[in-house]
């Protein structure tokens, strides 16, 4: 349980707010390069500030506020040019670094000694990496994007997922570090959801968390597994500060302002053994919604379940009328270490696991389950002797809502027919994440 004032400090991230102040001082991945191969200028809002991301005609990325310097015109309706983004207004055009390079009218009319010169529209650093585009909004200098090790792995089909969840970015979060919602949450009620109402799946027994470089990690044993299995001798990784990492996946909770958070996946499937060599052309994007046509909460995947707790925990929820239990000790230490690290950052000291060096950049490596098949690879007879492999290599258990075209684009980089999600049981497809 928390003050009402701790509540805040912890979740309140607009500008001018210690955790806003924080949190940007970190790269997020905010959209997918795939994005801007037909709409070239997307507008965005981070941390409560609306911008627009933008591709110019280079081929440059920018990130720049929206409303244009000039008489505040909406920049989301902004032309490409060779070098920025023109508003459409009166034509001013801005560069990545937000320097104001044409006045049109202006340019004439003072013989190109105007004001240009002091007019700069706010800017942000954009970078790619693994597919997607990676804002920093904090102070310069700069740390480095982290090069995760999954990002260089070969022989995969790699897809980016985004949805906008309507709560604060911490209760997202806070769910990395809080393995028995997985039993309950996905196995027990997924189950009932299916009209199920048999055996309650094995229960947790014992739990354990423990802090390194990049984060926390969470262990669990449960009534199927002992200490030998990887969920207690590897274990889930609650990465610093806004992110959940799963060895073939990556989720990202990212805030869009106080009350919204944008969750952004990323997805790796390795192809079966027989379709290698694999080169993935491009990574596709796709926007997963989290309501049915009816306007309900969609329940059938397991992160848009994840979806409707978080949000139904409120658009802020309130800490002070918490009763945690010994299943929420990683919880407790994430907040505590959060705590710390406003602290230690209020004093001047650098934030908790950005990497600065580049020669500490490459293939970072993070605690990973399930390492082997990532490594070495399987067979098509291999999956297609097993129900959950076979659901895992033939739909998008994860979220709802996946586009035919990446569907098509999937099911062809993995040699293998699609298969209907309802054709095998959600049970198979969790049995994988028994250990998420
Ligand atoms: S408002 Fe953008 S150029 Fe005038
Ligand atoms: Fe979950």
């Amino acid at each position: 349980m928390l003050t009402q004032e701790q509540n805040e400090l912890l979740t309140r991230v607009g500008q001018d707010t210690p955790m806003g102040d924080y949190l940007r001082r970190y790269w997020h991945p905010v959209a997918g390069v795939s994005e801007f191969a037909d709409k070239p200028v997307k507008p965005v809002r981070l941390f409560g500030e609306d911008l627009v991301l933008y591709k110019d005609l280079s081929g440059q990325f920018g990130l720049i506020e929206r409303q244009c310097p000039h008489r505040r015109a909406d920049l989301a309706y902004g032309m490409v040019e060779e070098k920025g983004l023109r508003c459409n207004y009166h034509g001013w055009c801005f560069d990545h670094s937000g320097a104001c390079t044409q006045q049109p009218f202006e340019d004439v009319a003072r013989g190109g000694k105007g004001g240009r010169g002091s007019v700069k529209a706010k800017a942000y650093p954009v970078e790619v990496k693994a597919g997607m585009l990676w804002a920093y909004m904090g102070p310069q200098p700069a740390p480095l994007v982290p090069d995760w090790a999954p990002f260089g792995w070969e022989n995969g089909f790699s897809q980016v997922v985004i949805s906008q969840v309507p709560c604060n970015w911490l209760q997202c979060q806070e769910n990395s570090i809080d393995p028995v919602h997985f039993e309950w949450m996905h196995e027990n009620w997924g189950m009932r959801l299916q009209g199920h109402h048999g055996e309650y799946s094995p229960r947790h027994l014992k739990l354990d968390f423990d802090e390194f470089d990049y984060g926390f990690v969470y262990r669990r044993i449960k009534e199927d597994t002992d200490e030998n299995h990887e969920n207690w001798t590897i274990g889930r990784v609650f990465l610093w500060p806004n992110a959940f990492f799963l060895t073939e996946h990556f989720e990202w909770r990212v805030p869009i302002d106080d009350e919204n958070t944008l969750s952004v996946t990323w997805k790796f499937t390795r192809v079966p053994r027989e379709q290698e060599p694999y080169v993935q052309e491009h990574i596709p994007t796709w926007h997963g919604p989290v309501f049915d046509e009816q306007g309900n909460w969609i329940t059938s995947h397991v992160m848009n379940q994840d979806f409707l707790a978080w949000a139904g925990q409120g658009r802020i929820t309130d800490r002070t009328r918490e009763n945690l239990g010994l299943s929420d000790k990683g919880i407790v230490m994430v907040r505590r270490r959060f705590f710390d690290e406003l602290e230690r950052v209020s004093n001047g000291q650098e934030p908790k696991g950005l990497i600065r060096d580049p020669a500490a950049n490459t293939g970072v490596d993070l605690p990973m389950m399930t390492l082997g098949m990532m490594r070495d690879g399987v067979t098509k007879a291999q999956i297609l002797a097993d129900p959950r492999l076979r659901m895992l290599f033939t739909t998008y258990v994860f979220q709802a809502g996946q586009p035919d075209d990446v569907k098509a684009q999937f099911e062809a980089a993995m040699g293998l027919e699609a298969t209907s999600f309802e054709s095998f049981s959600l049970r198979a497809a969790l049995d994988n994440r028994k250990s998420a």
